[in-house]
């Protein structure tokens, strides 16, 4: 939720921001802006509404000049997206600018005293309120930026991760953080600020991630220095970042998404080797070896998780009950913060997350902490906030997702949880040796078997053609295929803002089939062999109703093929591994009828990759 970019060094920095502004847009696209102090001396600030393509035509006749900088692409909080809500925000003396991203609670009030004191607003943002403070106090005590920030940030509730820029100090540029991502990048001579590795990986590799409540003094002389925000030195250990410019690249794809989707066979591929042995007889994690008495002792598990993350959580509950014979809850992070939940010895707490950043997720981690429970993390970003304050966890490995509807992501999150659970499952011996290599083998070919499915591409975006103007979907599933019917709505939402539902098939006649008529699509995941006549009966149910079924089916079923309009074929696997294999055409199915609709799949609109605001 808002990207963060600063340099300083001997290069210009205006082409390294709005180079790391690109990589940095799918955290948010609304508006963007950059701020330079140039060598005379004079502090720019440019911006503009829309996308960073927007704030590059703006820039086309403007001084862009300067070897120090900050720049910011915004998803909007506080005030509509327009140039004078971006960032950066001048203070009003305009010795200042200052990029955030973060909510500032108390900005009202701040903004009140400051309004007191003769101070005005331009914009509606509780930014403005935070450089304004700043300035105030650097005014006040006639101080240098470093000391008006840290008396700044004592005064305020919020989450922040921030940059400021003094035009009296041309060398040193301040960054904070608390609650919200930022990582230093340390060059020869020249230092970069992100919200995540992303935009430094082309120029360093070497990275220090703030932790919450500490400062980072970037000056081009001296170098960086870590310290609180009450003046206590830090020292930090330079971590690596281990990323490859084409993992951040579109390879040939016109989009992020079609290329992550057909990442999937590849990234599973990596998610299981060196936990899955070759020849599919065991499985192995090392927290389960280091942390087995909580783990695999547990009395039970509480899922805590957001968006697609929650529907992977909702597959892992089946998963872990059904191999390991422990209860699981599953709940949405935003509702587990605000409760007050029954935490006991022995539970332990499951948080799912791509970004490893979302705020309510940390947030419920923090309670489930305090509470006393084992917390366990399943990230996909490598060094994020999650994977650093959970106890133990495993990372998907499924390389960045830039696309911001979650793919490999969810069908990463489910292989771990799947692997975890048969591990589980192993140690407390709930499951068979011939059982578990049975499923261990199964599950190693469900790479070749995603591909199999990603060749029926073109079927799929012919079949979408054909959907293309409907307004409403329904989508259905039950047993394990039902979180997979709710990820294919969800999907189908985010991208085409076509209306779609997810629901347990036979949840159907409890309300939903009041719906269905000649216009209403019904995607039916039809895979499961327990339940077939019952889903076949609702298909019927459709069908009766002249509701169109496009069902998603096992190859070589003709029984359910000749009741619906359309059926798309999935290799035979295991009935626990279907959702891994079910997802793949409903991904592609959003695809298509998003770009037939013509929208930005990338970047669609409202939403975020990484909420790091609640
Ligand atoms: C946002 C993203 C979703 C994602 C959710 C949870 O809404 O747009 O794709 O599923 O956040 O994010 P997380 O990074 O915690 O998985």
């Amino acid at each position: 939720m808002c990207g963060i970019v600063g340099y300083i060094g001997k290069q210009q920095a205006c082409p390294i921001l709005l180079k790391g502004l690109h990589r940095l847009e799918y955290r948010g696209y609304d508006s963007a802006g950059v701020s330079m102090i140039n060598n005379s001396g004079e502090l720019n600030v440019f911006k503009a509404k829309g996308k960073v393509a927007d704030l590059e035509a703006f820039l086309a006749d403007k001084d862009i000049s300067g070897t120090i900088g900050i720049a910011h692409t915004r998803w909007a909080t506080h005030g509509v997206p327009c140039q004078v809500n971006a960032h950066p925000h001048f203070s009003s003396s305009g010795i200042l600018s200052l990029i955030h991203n973060g909510i500032i609670e108390n900005y009202a009030s701040l903004k009140n005293k400051l309004i007191e004191k003769g101070y005005t607003f331009a914009s509606e943002t509780d930014t403005e309120v935070l450089v304004q403070l700043i300035e105030y106090y650097k005014l006040k005590y006639n101080s240098d930026l470093l000391s008006a920030v840290r008396r700044a940030l004592t005064q305020v509730i919020g989450a922040y991760a921030i940059a400021v820029i003094d035009r009296e100090n041309p060398d040193e540029i301040i960054a904070a953080r608390k609650s919200s991502p930022l990582a230093v990048g340390l060059g020869d001579d020249e230092y970069f600020l992100a919200s995540d590795a992303t935009p430094l990986v082309e120029y360093t590799h070497k990275v220090v991630y703030l932790e919450d409540g500490e400062i980072a003094v970037i000056n081009r002389h001296n170098g960086v220095h870590f310290m609180t925000i009450q003046g206590e030195e830090v020292d930090h250990e330079v971590s690596e970042i281990n990323l490859d410019l084409g993992a951040i690249e579109k390879g040939g794809y016109s989009h992020f998404m079609l290329k992550e989707i057909f990442e999937q066979p590849d990234c599973l591929y990596n998610c299981m080797s060196g936990r899955i042995n070759v020849d599919g007889t065991d499985v192995r994690f090392s927290s389960i070896t280091d942390f087995g008495d909580k783990i695999v002792n547990a009395r039970r598990f509480i899922i805590v998780a957001c968006g697609t993350s929650w529907h992977a959580g909702l597959i892992g509950k089946s998963l872990i009950e059904n191999f390991c014979r422990i209860p699981v809850e599953v709940a949405y992070a935003s509702e587990f913060r605000y409760s007050n939940p029954v935490i006991s010895e022995g539970d332990v707490v499951i948080a799912i997350s791509q970004s490893g950043e979302t705020a309510d997720t940390l947030a419920a981690i923090e309670l489930a902490r305090k509470n006393g429970a084992f917390v366990y993390g399943i990230v996909n970003s490598v060094g994020s906030s999650i994977a650093r304050c959970t106890h133990a966890g495993s990372y998907i490995h499924v390389g960045p997702e830039i696309g911001v509807a979650s793919t490999k992501a969810f069908t990463g999150q489910v292989t771990v949880l799947t692997m975890l659970a048969l591990c589980i499952a192993k140690e407390r011996k709930t499951i068979t040796n011939e059982e578990l290599e049975k499923a261990l083998k199964e599950l190693l070919q469900i790479p070749d078997k995603i591909r199999e499915v990603l060749e029926q591409n073109d079927n799929i975006a012919s079949l979408s053609r054909t959907f293309t103007y409907a307004h409403n979907f329904i989508y259905l599933g039950r047993g394990y295929n039902y979180p997979v019917a709710l990820e294919g709505a969800l999907k189908l939402k985010e991208i085409s803002y076509i209306h779609a539902e997810g629901y347990p098939a036979a949840e159907m006649k409890h309300g939903p089939i009041a719906l269905i008529d000649a216009e209403m699509p019904v995607v039916v995941v039809a895979t499961n062999k327990a339940l077939y006549e019952k889903i076949l009966s609702n298909i019927q149910e459709i069908k009766a109703r002249q509701g169109r079924v496009i069902a998603v089916v096992v190859k070589g079923d003709d029984t359910i093929s000749k009741v619906v309009d359309y059926v798309i074929e999935l290799p035979e696997t295991a009935e626990f591994l279907y959702p891994l294999l079910a997802s793949i055409p409903l991904q592609l199915l959003a695809y298509h009828i998003a770009i037939c609709k013509g929208k930005d799949v990338d970047q669609p609109r409202n939403l975020a990759k990484s909420v790091t605001v609640e």
